[in-house]
């Protein structure tokens, strides 16, 4: 069964490591290569192929240290439409603090060297520069893996001076032709091994993240996961509210109430994996959608547990979904398995799941909710979560989780 939340509550006190950005980064990055089309591992092979290139053309170390990010995270804004999507993703980039360079690098992802491209259909050098090397080394990673190295390369000759940058080009072909160019970017090599090539070149490898600068990355991901499907839009950020609200009135120390926040903001991480016909689906799951829901949890601790210092937070938001009887999922915990953090969360999860409007369903009012709940407590929810909940809602109705989606029904209205 693997590590608990309960059990691991019991090792961990104290525990106190100091995290880099890139380690948190490229596990990140890991999650949106997750959804749907996306090639697993992308973003980590394309960091390594862009940087190599740009040391390779000679780029300055302050546009190599923004191209590193810039390369990461470039496929975080997951909207449908290319233009929106290099705008949200610029704006997530630069809310986490990565930079101008590495903001317009995302948003001019998509524009071509001769002018074709997107949105704003610049050309030549007037395409960022930090742009036409994600551009090249995305392509890279995307041919070589759904084709081999060698089409990658062809490839990238043949649309030298169209899609992309001659200069950059000549830089990849000269890499390739070294034997410099593919190391750890092979199908072959494994997920370990590329993530531990990319954390060794972070351009701010010493550079530790203080709490301010670890809840904003974990804010602007649960951003990130709530903008995939409009019925969960504010649902992780409503979640961490009121979960920290539960600890809060719980008693629970300072620290753990950071930790219940943080998980509570990335619990649904792993929900980037499941596609929006499922999510968005009006009529019941057949067999075979329910298991791709059900994995969610198990993937949310697989993505989080790469981050070192992240391990309880991992294990307690892969736990969102279990009950104190046995009847959740993914492991069929029970009471004694399930540490209070996660039981909050458990909590706060259902109540913001069943405020907000479902593609079934609409969203409840805390007045339909509340027996609703209580009717779980205590076999599948823990009751003292359940009354700190109440008072939560009982203390401040103004500020508590409303269904977005309907205030927004409302406003257009
Ligand atoms: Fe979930
Ligand atoms: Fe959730």
């Amino acid at each position: 069964m693997g590590q608990t939340s309960a059990s691991f509550r019991q090792e961990a006190q104290g525990l106190d490591e100091s995290i880099s950005l890139s380690e948190v980064i490229s596990a990140l990055s890991f999650a949106i290569d997750l959804t749907e089309g996306a090639v697993h591992g992308h973003a980590l092979r394309s960091c390594l192929l862009g940087m190599r290139i740009a040391e390779e053309a000679g780029l300055s170390s302050e546009e190599t240290t923004s191209l590193y990010y810039a390369l990461l995270l470039k496929d975080i804004g997951n909207e449908e439409m290319i233009g929106l999507r290099c705008d949200r993703g610029a704006s997530i980039v630069s809310k986490l603090g990565m930079g101008p360079l590495a903001a317009e690098a995302v948003r001019s992802l998509e524009e071509h060297w001769d002018g074709s491209g997107y949105p704003k259909r610049a050309r030549g050098k007037r395409i960022p520069l930090l742009a036409r090397v994600c551009a090249v080394a995305q392509h890279l990673d995307v041919f070589s893996m759904g084709r081999s190295p060698s089409v990658a390369i062809e490839t990238l000759e043949q649309w030298s001076g169209t899609w992309f940058d001659p200069e950059l080009v000549r830089a990849a072909l000269s890499l390739d032709r070294r034997g410099a160019l593919w190391t750890y970017c092979r199908a072959s090599d494994s997920h370990e091994m590329t993530r531990a090539a990319v954390l060794d070149l972070d351009p701010r490898k010493r550079q530790r993240l203080d709490d301010r600068q670890i809840d904003r990355i974990c804010e602007a991901f649960a951003d990130v996961v709530d903008s995939k499907s409009h019925f969960t839009f504010r649902h992780s950020v409503g979640v961490a509210e009121l979960a920290r609200g539960i600890a809060k009135n719980l008693g629970l120390r300072s620290d753990r109430v950071r930790l219940v926040r943080r998980a509570a903001l990335l619990h649904d991480i792993g929900k980037l994996s499941v596609a929006n016909t499922i999510l968005d689906k009006k009529t019941r799951l057949t067999d075979a959608e329910w298991k791709v829901v059900e994995r969610h949890p198990g993937l949310t601790r697989r993505i989080l547990e790469q981050i070192g210092p992240f391990r309880e937070i991992a294990i307690v938001a892969g736990e969102h979904h279990e009950k104190l009887d046995g009847s959740g999922y993914p492991k069929h915990l029970m009471a004694a398995d399930l540490s209070i953090e996660a039981r909050i969360i458990a909590v706060a999860d259902v109540y913001g799941a069943l405020s907000e409007d479902r593609p079934y369903r609409a969203g409840l009012r805390y007045e339909e909710i509340l027996p609703i709940m209580r009717a779980l407590a205590p076999r599948k929810l823990d009751g003292d979560c359940v009354n700190a909940l109440i008072t939560l809602i009982g203390d401040d109705r103004g500020v508590v989780y409303e269904s977005p989606v309907r205030e927004m029904a409302g406003a257009c209205a």
